[in-house]
């Protein structure tokens, strides 16, 4: 019999992650033998934590909160969606070296586009907040030819950096107030962490329009004050469950070179909320 792969998910917090339970799922469906852990990395030991599953055999590992930049430090080598991100959230260890990838966009952008039947491809996009979870998206959003991304920060200076960290993409990306936005957007995407704390961005409802679909990276067993401002004003909305099983999914093809499907999954955690 052959011993499983080890992976994991490294972060701090970790007892809430769901990841054990969604690459489970996966392996049983693929037929990959793997095994898949926490590991609570001590706040200042995520490179030694790292280095320890190497030595005992991990093959890769799922990084999460606050361990995401320096994973990015600690890559020998980055994807291209990693350097635009910023950050790193799956590390692959390999022969020559551990390699950073960033599967948070990839899993936003595959759960609009295939899961909730939402092209991207000519639409506005607005995109609330400009911290590392804005930042994470774009570049796979770019990938999709939006007409353009509005990046809307409460703090204006934020998205001006964000914008600038994006020059080849001069043109189709701007910065923003967040509350002086006159016009509805095709697509509105919360990637501020309000939610956290059940609090609203504070933009005009003049950005719904009952075309938009809006999308909250939160997600809970009830919808979001997001997902309830925006429905109130005629908007489509989903919460970002499936963009937590998409980026699991794009981590695994990245690992095994097979992606999973992923819609059974979605389904099993929806229940479970
Ligand atoms: P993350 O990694 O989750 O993106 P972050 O880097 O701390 O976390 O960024 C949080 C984002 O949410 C920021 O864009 C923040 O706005 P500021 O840059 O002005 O701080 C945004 N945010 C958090 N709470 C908010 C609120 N109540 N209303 C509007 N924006 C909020």
């Amino acid at each position: 019999m052959n011993l499983p792969d080890p992976y994991a998910v490294i972060g701090n917090p970790i007892a809430h992650s769901k990841s054990p339970q969604i690459h489970a799922r996966f392996a049983e469906q693929t037929g990959h033998v793997i095994s898949y852990e926490r590991l609570l990395a001590p706040l200042d030991a995520f490179k030694r934590t790292v280095r320890d599953f190497i030595a005992a055999g991990g093959c890769g590992a799922n990084v999460t909160v606050p361990f995401k930049l320096e994973a990015l430090a600690l890559a020998d080598q980055l994807t291209p969606r990693a350097e635009a991100a910023g950050a790193v959230n799956t590390l692959k260890f390999t022969a020559q070296g551990i390699l950073g990838d960033n599967t948070d966009g990839v899993g936003l952008v595959n759960d609009i586009v295939s899961h909730a039947g939402v092209k991207l491809e000519g639409r506005r996009i607005l995109l609330l907040g400009a911290g590392g979870a804005a930042r994470g998206v774009i570049y796979p959003l770019l990938a999709q030819q939006p007409a353009q991304i509005v990046i809307a920060n409460r703090t204006l200076a934020r998205a001006e950096e964000l914008v600038s960290h994006f020059s080849q993409a001069s043109g189709k990306l701007v910065a923003h107030e967040l509350n002086d936005l006159p016009e509805a957007f095709d697509i509105v995407i919360n990637a501020t962490s309000a939610s956290l704390s059940s609090e609203l961005p504070a933009c005009s409802p003049t950005i719904f329009a009952p075309h938009t679909f809006a999308y909250d990276m939160m997600y809970g067993a009830a919808p979001t004050v997001f997902m309830q401002f925006a429905s109130q004003h005629g908007a489509r909305v989903r919460d970002g469950l499936g963009m937590l099983v998409e980026q699991a999914a794009a981590s695994f093809l990245l690992w095994r070179g097979v992606m999973p499907e992923t819609a059974s999954v979605y389904q099993m955690l929806r229940e479970q909320l």
